[in-house]
């Protein structure tokens, strides 16, 4: 599943088309060809406040528009620099609630120059879907984000 869309992604990690363009197709990717990704978006830092601002993103309409440092999962991702796999959204008592039908979670930190910037967030549906696989492909789309952004 993961294999067929590295080239893919190098494509779009390589064309011409604007930082914002870019990253609503990589969400469009992953969205369409990944079933157990059902809302893919990623959130950017503002400048140096420590709030979390949402990007391009593919799914559900969100009100999570600004996330400040320390809330949710992708607010303690913001603070902690690692990966967070959420496998079941009902045990995890600091998130922050985008959809009843969002089961499972994972954010993957992107670094620009060592720095914590912004992160891809992936909501889906199942239950206890992600697996090493995952973290591997996401930390690649993370890394060609750093590249263009
Ligand atoms: N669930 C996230 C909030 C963002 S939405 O998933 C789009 C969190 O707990 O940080």
């Amino acid at each position: 599943m993961f294999t067929a869309l590295y080239p893919k992604l190098d494509s779009i990690f390589a064309c011409t088309h604007d930082s914002e363009t870019k990253l609503k197709t990589i969400c469009t990717l992953l969205e369409k060809n990944i079933p157990h990704y059902n809302w893919v978006g990623f959130y950017f830092r503002n400048g140096e406040k420590e709030e979390l601002l949402l990007g391009p993103y593919v799914g559900a309409p969100t009100d999570h528009t600004i996330i400040p440092f320390g809330k949710g999962i992708c607010g303690q991702v913001a603070v902690s620099n690692k990966n967070f796999v959420v496998p079941d959204v009902k045990a995890q008592d600091n998130y922050i609630a985008c959809s009843i039908s969002v089961k499972s979670e994972i954010v993957v930190p992107i670094f620009v120059h060592g720095k914590n910037i912004g992160q891809i967030d992936i909501d889906s549906e199942t239950i206890d879907p992600f697996t090493k696989e995952d973290e591997t492909f996401l930390e690649y789309v993370c890394k060609g984000v750093a590249s263009f952004i």
